[in-house]
C-alpha cells in the first residue's frame, strides 16, 4: 500500500482516487495559513483526504467534514480517517450548516472529448470551460457561509482565473490569489474569497 507523508499527516492511496500533487500541497500549506483552531470546516472533493488530514494533524478545528462523488475517493478517505460523505459537492449536508472555511480542490481542466475511464475522470474534467464543476460549487456554496466564513479554492492558468474571480465578484465574494506555482505548462493558484462587508 503505498503512503504519502505531508506536514505531519500521512494518508494511503487507492486505485480510482486522485494521488495527491503539487495542487493538493499547495492547497494544504494555504489552509494551514489561514485556518485556526475552533473552526468548523468543510472540504469538498477530498480525494484520499490529504488535505483534511493535514488540517487534522496540525490544528483542532471544532468539526471537520467533507465529500466526494467519486465512491473509491469516499472510502479512500475515510480509510485515511476523515469523516466524509459521498455526494456530489454540498447534496449531501444537510440542515443547511454554516462553515467557517470551506476548501475545494475542484477539477480544473477544460475538457471535451478526453476523458478518462471511470470514477477518477471526476478528479480533472471541468467541462469544455474547465469551470463547469466550480461554477455550480459557486452557486451554492454561500448557503454554507455567514459573514466571516471564507472558501480556499484551487484553480489554473488551464482554466479562466479570471472568468472564475468574476463570478465570485457577482456573488457578494471577496476573491485574491494568496499561493500560486509553476508546474509543468501550468501555473496553479490559490484563490481566498471572504464575504463582501
Ligand atoms: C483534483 S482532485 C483533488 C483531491 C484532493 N482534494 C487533493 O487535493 O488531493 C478533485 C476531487 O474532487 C472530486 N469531485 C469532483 N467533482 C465533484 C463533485 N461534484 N462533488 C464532490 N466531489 C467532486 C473528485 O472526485 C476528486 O476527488
Amino acid at each position: 500500500m503505498i503512503e504519502i507523508e505531508y506536514q505531519k499527516s500521512v494518508v494511503k492511496l487507492a486505485d480510482n482516487v486522485y494521488e495527491p500533487a503539487e495542487d493538493s500541497f499547495l492547497l494544504a500549506d494555504a489552509v494551514l495559513q489561514y485556518a485556526y483552531d475552533g473552526m468548523r470546516i468543510i472540504e469538498i472533493g477530498t480525494g484520499t483526504g490529504i488535505v483534511s488530514a493535514v488540517i487534522r494533524a496540525n490544528l483542532n478545528p471544532e468539526m471537520i467534514i467533507a465529500t466526494d462523488i467519486n465512491p473509491y475517493a469516499a472510502r479512500c478517505a475515510k480509510g485515511n480517517g476523515i469523516d466524509v460523505i459521498r455526494t456530489d459537492l454540498f447534496k449531501g449536508i444537510k440542515r443547511l450548516p454554516i462553515f467557517d472555511l470551506i476548501i475545494f480542490n475542484p477539477p480544473y481542466l477544460p475538457t471535451d472529448d478526453e476523458k478518462i475511464e471511470g470514477w477518477l475522470n471526476y478528479a480533472f474534467d471541468g467541462g469544455i470551460s474547465g469551470n463547469d464543476t466550480v461554477e455550480d460549487f459557486l452557486d451554492n456554496a454561500g448557503y454554507y457561509m455567514s459573514d466571516d466564513s471564507s472558501i480556499l479554492m484551487v484553480t489554473s492558468s488551464l482554466a479562466d482565473i479570471k472568468h472564475i474571480m468574476n463570478n465570485m465578484k457577482d456573488k457578494d465574494l471577496c476573491p485574491e490569489i494568496v499561493a500560486s506555482t509553476r508546474y509543468f505548462f501550468e501555473e496553479i493558484v490559490i484563490i481566498r474569497a471572504t464575504k463582501k462587508t
